[in-house]
């Protein structure tokens, strides 16, 4: 079993929307057995694949009053996709812990790479995939010391000088949380045909100190769209260049990290 942390602390670099599409395509193409974990308070992964309810969810697993993985987990009507949703409730395990209400904040950092050893035992799923807040918050450090591997989604107006170095400082940072933690790649969101892109992009090739995924997702209004309607966009617009260049991506990381192999 595979578990992926989906990164990156700056905002809207597309980790939800990379979570979305890589946990539906390894489900619904790969037929490999999925769990997406939101582990964002702003739970937009959750409002994408489940309808609106009352759930702790993962604040549940982390704030200690769940205990068994499948009691907070929830069936997506996606075969072989389930969610741990999230919800607000997730900042108020990190207000406590500013407040020193920490009571129930023992084994937080470790609540995540419980449910994922649990997970394994159970031969519960193949693969485990994290859409993470743009912080180092509670959930997001349990995320990342549940992953064995992290995917950087980034943006081509982010590789100045100063976006470099704020990549090597991130991964720096996730590595002093989880010293193993391997990164898979980072994967360049929003492409598009302009010469400050393309400029961009082949830069931040050359001088990356992580490995960079040959696919890039162009920028499409298909996305925008699919959030509308709480889909992703591989069934929104499956044609649309954004869902066909996740497909390929999908495609090149299941190569490239040996997803398929016990299909
Ligand atoms: N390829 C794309 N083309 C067009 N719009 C996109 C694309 N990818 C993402 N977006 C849009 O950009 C916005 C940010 O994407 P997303 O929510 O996936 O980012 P995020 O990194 O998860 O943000 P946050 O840090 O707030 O969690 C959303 O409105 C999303 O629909
Ligand atoms: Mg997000």
């Amino acid at each position: 079993m595979r578990t992926f942390a989906i990164l990156n602390m700056k905002g809207g670099v597309g980790k939800t929307t990379t979570a979305i599409n890589l946990a539906y395509l390894l489900a619904a193409e790969y037929r490999l057995r999925v769990l997406l974990i939101d582990a964002d308070p702003q739970a937009n992964a959750t409002h994408a694949l489940l309808p609106d309810g009352e759930r702790s969810g993962l604040a549940g697993l982390l704030g200690g009053y769940a205990t068994v993985y499948d009691d907070v987990i929830v069936a997506s009507g996606i075969p072989n996709l389930d969610v741990l949703p999230a919800s607000e409730e997730l900042w108020s395990i990190d207000l406590n812990e500013h407040t020193g209400d920490s009571g129930l904040l023992n084994g937080t950092a470790n609540a995540l790479r419980d449910l994922r050893d649990n997970a394994m035992e159970d031969d519960a799923y193949d693969v485990i995939v994290i859409d993470c807040p743009p912080n180092f918050s509670a959930a997001c450090v349990s995320a990342i010391n549940a992953a064995n591997s992290i995917i950087i989604p980034v943006l081509p107006d982010a590789f100045s000088a100063a976006g470099m170095d704020s990549l090597v400082y991130q991964i720096d940072g996730v590595r002093k949380i989880h010293p193993d933690v391997r990164v898979a790649g980072c994967l360049v969101n929003q492409w598009h045909r302009a010469d400050v892109v393309l400029d961009a992009t082949a830069h931040f090739r050359a001088e990356s100190p992580v490995p960079v995924f040959d696919t890039v997702i162009r920028r499409t209004d298909k996305v925008l769209e699919a959030t509308w309607v709480r889909e992703p966009v591989q069934t929104w617009s499956p044609f649309s260049s954004a869902a066909r260049d996740y497909r390929a991506w999908v495609k090149e990381l299941v190569e490239k990290e040996g997803l398929d192999d016990g299909r």
